[in-house]
């Protein structure tokens, strides 16, 4: 145990499950104190119970202004303060461009782009009068290339990666540092619902690590972008995907 976050109140959403737990339980190893933010309250509450006292669980739907309102206030009410945002509640579709309906693109752009602006303004507000912070957005690689069945939640993401920029640069003065990470493809419950076997494959054609990478390898970059250690990186997308974003020709010696 390093503690290199220690003292730090850190949010992460959508850290009932998956990448947002194991950040979760990251921060928590790391001597933060963390809030628990998740759509499911049942199992914001089991989560934050399985990290100890160092774990607050918040319920919210950071789409829905008035939730995020209610968790900023409940959060300031218990530790005065946010110093650490990981926004990384978020859902997505395998649905092909032609059949998107506009309900499933208002949908995943409110929580992926929307949500992640709302809760990040409100945290960016607090940081500014606390004297700064750190903000990590969680994007997506399917941000970065056209994927098949990703046009709302492609599309939200890539958004995500630009706000992240804009924040960077209107942030800076403020000493809030402004993050993006951008997973490949990780073994969650949101994973199972997106990659059907042929994605699968098309996936295990173009890693060139040939595997999905662990909820645990997006936290520990998750702990390095929040640490000192990153103090000067600011504006980046940090790519945590096995070497999918730089792939290029792969193929075996002696498959030829
Ligand atoms: N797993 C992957 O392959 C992968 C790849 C790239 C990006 N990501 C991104 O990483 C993040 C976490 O994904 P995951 O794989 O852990 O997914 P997951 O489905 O396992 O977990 C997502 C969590 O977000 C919560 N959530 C959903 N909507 C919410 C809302 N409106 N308000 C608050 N919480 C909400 C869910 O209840 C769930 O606990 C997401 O933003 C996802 O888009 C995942």
């Amino acid at each position: 145990m390093t503690q290199r976050l220690a003292g730090k109140v850190a949010l992460v959403t959508g850290a009932a499950r998956g990448i947002g737990f194991a950040v979760a339980a990251a921060f928590v190893r790391e001597g933060a104190t963390v809030v628990v933010a998740d759509l499911n309250g049942a199992g914001a509450a089991e989560a934050a119970a399985s990290l100890g006292e160092s774990a607050m669980p918040v319920t919210v739907d950071v789409a829905d202004p008035d939730s995020v309102a209610a968790m900023m206030a409940a959060i300031l009410s218990a530790h005065g303060r946010v110093d650490i945002l990981v926004n990384n509640a978020g859902i997505g579709a395998n649905t092909p461009f032609l059949e998107t309906s506009l309900a499933d693109w208002n949908r995943i752009i409110g929580v992926n782009l929307t949500g992640a602006f709302m809760v990040a303004q409100a945290c960016a507000r607090e940081m500014v009068r606390t004297g700064g912070g750190k903000i990590i957005n969680i994007a997506s690689l399917s941000g970065q290339r056209g994927g098949n069945g990703r046009a709302a939640y492609g599309s939200a993401k890539a958004g995500l990666e630009l706000l992240t920029k804009v924040m960077a640069v209107e942030l800076a003065h403020a000493n809030i540092n402004v993050n993006n990470i951008a997973p490949g493809a990780i073994e969650t419950e949101i994973a199972k619902a997106m990659h059907d076997r042929a994605t699968r494959a098309a996936y295990a054609a173009r890693i060139p690590m040939t595997r999905y990478g662990t909820p645990e390898e997006i936290a520990d970059a998750a702990v390095f972008l929040c640490s000192d250690e990153a103090r000067y990186i600011h504006g980046h997308t940090l790519n945590v995907d096995g070497g999918f974003r730089e792939a290029g020709l792969m193929f075996t010696r002696d498959a030829g």
